[in-house]
């Protein structure tokens, strides 16, 4: 992990993407993303939830074993789900120990700061890097108040750096910003020796991360942050009407994919 801290002090930026599945996994890592993020953001986009809430340490372990075994240079972080750290150091232990031994993945994101400081400890001393995720956190979206950009104003903003000294301090390794304004990210990102990767946090982040979902294009919407860099839901459906009119005319298959003799 002391490879993200280089990368900080070169200035060289960080990449990261969700990866949910083997297939999706093989075709991002020949792209050259720096990491994968096997999100508890699965719930909404592969699993059909309205919130991240739902999704158990059972419904991680199958996407974010397959996302590392498709993977042959990023490094693969799992998200422990709502419920399953909360509790304390010892649940956070358990739960990244079974993630670490059941995936293959090699390292653990969880959100908040201050307030799981010796959950991050507990995982760190055990030899877990641990990415801490800080700014809107979707797991505690209710107390939140939804979707609302975080750390805005003079209190707020001191707050988050708080949080951020404690998530490294606590051990982690890197920190994700969600939601974050530009100026304060920035501010964040200077005080800290780990890496700040953004989401909707602006461009002076060490690094960025994106759903891949919405980065492809696959959905009709998307968060204003998220750039769509191809239209590939669109050409999904595409396909997938040309085939559905092949087979009715009676197109597919023809001779090439049929077994002649
Ligand atoms: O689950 C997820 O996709 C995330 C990113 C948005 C950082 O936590
Ligand atoms: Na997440």
């Amino acid at each position: 992990m002391h490879h993200l801290a280089a990368a900080k002090q070169r200035g060289e930026k960080i990449t990261m993407l969700t990866a949910y599945d083997a297939v999706t996994a093989t075709l991002l890592d020949a792209a050259g993303v720096d990491m994968f993020l096997v999100g508890d953001s699965i719930g909404n986009v592969m699993h059909g939830h309205t919130t991240t809430l739902p999704v158990t340490v059972d419904d991680m372990i199958p996407p974010a074993r397959a996302v590392a075994r498709a993977t042959q240079r990023a490094l693969v972080v799992v998200d422990l789900p709502f419920g399953s750290y909360e509790a304390g150091p010892e649940q956070a232990l358990a739960t990244g120990v079974r993630m670490m031994k059941e995936t293959g993945v090699q390292a653990v994101k969880l959100e908040g700061g201050v307030r799981v400081a010796p959950q991050i400890r507990a995982l760190s001393d055990a030899g877990i890097p641990v990415v801490g995720h800080l700014g809107f956190t979707p797991q505690s979206e209710h107390a939140l108040g939804g979707h609302r950009v975080q750390g805005r104003g003079d209190e707020a903003a001191e707050a988050l750096a708080d949080d951020a000294l404690a998530v490294q301090e606590a051990g982690a390794v890197a920190v994700v910003l969600e939601m974050v304004p530009v100026d304060v990210a920035e501010r964040i990102t200077e005080i800290l020796r780990i890496p700040t990767i953004g989401i909707g946090a602006g461009a002076r982040c060490d690094g960025q991360v994106l759903v891949w979902t919405d980065m492809a294009g696959m959905t009709e919407w998307a968060p204003r942050f998220a750039k769509r860099y191809a239209e590939l839901g669109r050409a999904l459906t595409a396909a997938a009407t040309e085939y559905v009119e092949d087979v009715k005319k009676g197109t597919f298959p023809d001779a090439d994919h049929s077994f002649l003799e």
